[in-house]
């Protein structure tokens, strides 16, 4: 009896050390201790031993019961500590959901998105560029000769000699011109770079060219798809106006402005009381720049177009610095 006790002992050691978690551990547990487990059956045969080697055999019973035991208590504990048991990672079921962050386009997308789509509409392609520009399509090729003010370094960011970052994206309308036989009609939307910063300019913004050639084009043209874009971009009863202005690669140019967001026309602080804001600049294309792109200016007429995104989504939207855009302060973008 002794002998299969000390047996028992030794057998459930080795076992102990191979239960890897707190499952396996139960089990043998359970397999030894429990009411009908090993250890459990043994002692059931202590009364059919002699008086003589009854109280040895008991004992030694005790003993084994009270060591096993605690082996068992140690290796537990062993277990949970090291977190490979299914007790220390169980998923608890109970626990509520933890809700998911959802993910929205950023303000300046969006009103990038719609300018494209309702020019895209209207059947213009969408065709991006280089944000890294060559000074030819920035200015020369755009008709802006090596001494105007708008290649003063106080507005472009230079990268090397010819090298820069684009300060509009009407490089655009010469690349494509450049690549491509009239008739055409597209958007150029992206990045541009100017070296200005207030509650009004960022020294990154967005662009949205717009280029129509062709044979016939004419400013009717020009007023007939800006007056659209402007009717579904604000609203069918926007007033607008075409002002007088002026664009080295457009003769003749005007700007677009349309009636106040913020005081209908009345006069604030935010169109600096004249009632007007201004959303764009246009003109038909200058017959200078046709010139670079071997177009034939007898031929072919056309206009262009650019506008700037943070400005029309801070008038869309009522923002009053241009800073909160890039700030990716949550609340601010959750508004949208
Ligand atoms: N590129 C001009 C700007 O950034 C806008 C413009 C584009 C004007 C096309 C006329 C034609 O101010």
């Amino acid at each position: 009896m002794v002998n299969r006790l000390q047996e028992l002992e030794s057998r459930v050691r080795q076992d102990l050390g191979r239960a890897g978690d707190l499952g396996a551990l139960e089990a043998l547990q359970f397999k030894v201790l429990g009411r009908k487990g090993e250890l459990t059956q043994l002692l059931r045969h202590l009364g059919e031993l002699t008086p003589e080697e009854r109280p040895a055999a008991g004992q030694e019973a005790n003993r084994v019961k009270g060591v096993l035991e605690k082996a068992f208590e140690e290796r537990r504990s062993q277990l949970s500590a090291s977190g490979s048991g299914p007790a220390a990672g169980m998923i608890d079921w109970s626990l509520p959901g933890r809700r998911g962050f959802r993910g929205r386009r950023h303000p300046i997308t969006q009103t990038l998105d719609e300018v494209c789509g309702i020019f895209s509409r209207l059947n213009f392609e969408i065709v991006e560029g280089p944000e890294i520009e060559l000074d030819y399509y920035n200015f020369e090729a755009l008709n802006i000769p090596p001494d105007h003010p708008a290649r003063d370094m106080q507005d472009t960011f230079y990268i090397s000699e010819g090298v820069l970052l684009r300060t509009q994206t009407s490089p655009m309308q010469v690349r494509v011109m450049e690549s491509r036989k009239p008739p055409l009609q597209i958007v150029s939307p992206g990045k541009v770079y100017r070296r200005d910063s207030d509650v009004s300019h960022s020294p990154m913004f967005h662009q949205v060219e717009g280029l129509m050639v062709g044979e016939g084009i004419s400013f009717g043209d020009l007023k007939g798809i800006l007056t659209l874009f402007v009717r579904r971009m604000f609203g069918e009863d926007t007033p607008l106006r075409f002002r007088p202005s002026f664009f080295p690669f457009t003769e003749p140019s005007a700007e677009v402005d349309i009636g106040c967001v913020l005081c209908q026309g009345g006069g604030c602080r935010l169109c600096s009381r004249t009632g007007w804001l201004e959303i764009l600049g246009s003109g038909m294309v200058d017959p200078e720049v046709y010139r670079f792109v071997h177009y034939d200016p007898e031929q072919v007429t056309g206009f262009a177009f650019g506008l700037g995104i943070e400005r029309i989504a801070m008038l869309k939207y009522g923002i009053d610095d241009i800073r909160m855009f890039y700030e990716n302060d949550q609340r601010f973008l959750n508004q949208f």
